[in-house]
């Protein structure tokens, strides 16, 4: 028999309010909530005034809520409030993947610590079950590589500048309007939060606990004109690609923007759909499609962990525990196509291998295998845009000189 569960839900904004709604659209879900944790005094609420209140002790130190629904845009007072949540035997629901991945080794061991769950499947890629399926479904599967789409207002943004032809300011704020955008939109366009993504992703796909700042991420804010003239005459898209491989007794992750051919599964993966594809070793391929953000998707993956506290599930973090986890790793090289105006200090010798380029209109593309850090260093400077190259082998991997070579 199901319990009924009392909720306590932190956060009445698109998520929070998609969640109000997809709950009460569905009948089989048994729990209810009983307050609503928010911030603004004067904002106008559509639903009544006697469910809220902005003293969060209301929620933590009431003795009949089971569940704290974190639903916050500040991952500083999501964290503090996770850990009341779990100190006061409270399990939690959170979609806060900043907070997470900042905090997941701590937030595992809180777990542990006061045998309660903390369930966040809408952080990742909003509406698919991914997260649930890499603890269970792959548990006895070697994976070797989980990469996609991780950031639904990115690839909205570039479906919209590249076959609609909106400006970047245009395509963002109509992102912003839908909700698919974060509160501060530098965490989508700059690659933080499909990072963070990939940063809980690795742990249960992996068993590793990485820590954000180690994971390499390139955003989209550099995509010139140039490079989207040059993608599309050669029948390519560009995508914000976030990946994480096994390879050789290594961890590898970065986030990216990477040419994509036209025939490629995730060049048809468009506006906020994200794509998901995971590979191991006797299953090889499986892609998981869907829609990556906004406030209903979003709603029915914290709903569905709320269900599943319905009958107690919790992750087991099953990879880290088998106690089998392998080093993380930036030593890699990737093959880039790196474009800048003329009189920029790039040149071919700045290649582990260089393998052409042309010049034009004051422009400049090189292409070539570069280090990580190589493809981080180019990414902060000033009019230089890096994107990888197209994707010819997904898996292919080759030693060079002690160092994984990655086939983007
Ligand atoms: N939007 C998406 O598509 C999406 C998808 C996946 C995950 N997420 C994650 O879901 C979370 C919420 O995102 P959102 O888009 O719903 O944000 P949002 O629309 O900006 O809403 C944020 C809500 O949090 C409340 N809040 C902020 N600080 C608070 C505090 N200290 N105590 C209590 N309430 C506080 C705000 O209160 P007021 O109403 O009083 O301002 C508001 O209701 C974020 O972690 C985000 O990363 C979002």
């Amino acid at each position: 028999m199901k319990k009924k569960l009392k909720l306590g839900l932190f956060g009445f904004g698109c998520v929070g309010q998609g969640l109000y709604h997809v709950l009460h659209e569905t009948h089989g879900v048994k729990a209810e909530i009983k307050k609503i944790c928010v911030k603004s005094h004067d904002k106008k609420r559509p639903i009544d005034a006697s469910f809220f209140t902005w003293n969060p002790s209301d929620i933590l130190n009431d003795p009949e809520i089971d569940v704290v629904v974190e639903l916050i845009d500040d991952a500083h007072a999501a964290f503090k409030i996770v850990k009341t949540a779990l100190e006061n035997g409270k399990h939690v629901v959170t979609a806060n993947k900043k907070m997470l991945a900042e905090h997941l080794q701590e937030i595992y061991d809180l777990q542990q610590k006061y045998d309660r769950s903390v369930l966040y499947e809408g952080a990742v890629c909003g509406s698919i079950p991914i997260l649930r399926n890499l603890e269970e479904y792959y548990d006895n599967d070697m994976i070797t590589s989980i990469e996609g789409i991780f950031n639904g207002s990115t690839n909205y943004i570039l479906t919209k500048v590249f076959e609609e032809r909106q400006s970047y300011i245009e395509a963002l704020k109509a992102a912003q309007d839908l909700g698919f955008a974060e509160s501060d939109p530098s965490l989508d366009v700059e690659g933080y939060d499909p990072k963070f993504k990939l940063t809980i992703a690795i742990a249960h796909t992996f068993g590793v606990f990485v820590k954000p700042e180690n994971i390499i991420n390139v955003g989209i804010q550099k995509i010139s004109a140039v490079d989207l003239k040059y993608a599309r005459e050669n029948n390519l898209t560009i995508k914000l690609v976030a990946r994480a491989y096994k390879i050789n007794g290594n961890i590898y992750g970065f986030v990216a923007p990477q040419f994509i051919p036209a025939d490629h599964m995730l060049a048809n993966v468009r506006n906020e759909y994200n794509a998901v594809l995971v590979e191991g070793a006797f299953a090889e391929k499986q892609v998981f499609i869907g829609k990556g953000a906004g406030s209903y998707p979003t709603g029915s993956a914290v709903l569905s962990d709320i269900s599943a506290l319905t009958f107690d599930y919790r992750y087991e973090y099953k990879k880290f525990t088998q106690g089998d986890a392998l080093p993380f790793s930036n030593n890699a090289f990737v093959d880039v196509i790196v474009s800048f105006p003329d009189g920029t200090l790039i040149s071919n010798r700045d290649f582990e291998s260089f393998k052409g380029g042309y010049q034009g209109k004051g422009y400049q593309y090189l292409q070539g295998t570069v280090s990580l850090e190589r493809l981080k260093e180019w990414s902060q400077w000033d009019d230089v845009s890096v994107i990888l190259a197209p994707i010819l082998n997904l898996t292919g991997a080759n030693q060079i000189q002690n160092t994984e070579r990655l086939s983007a």
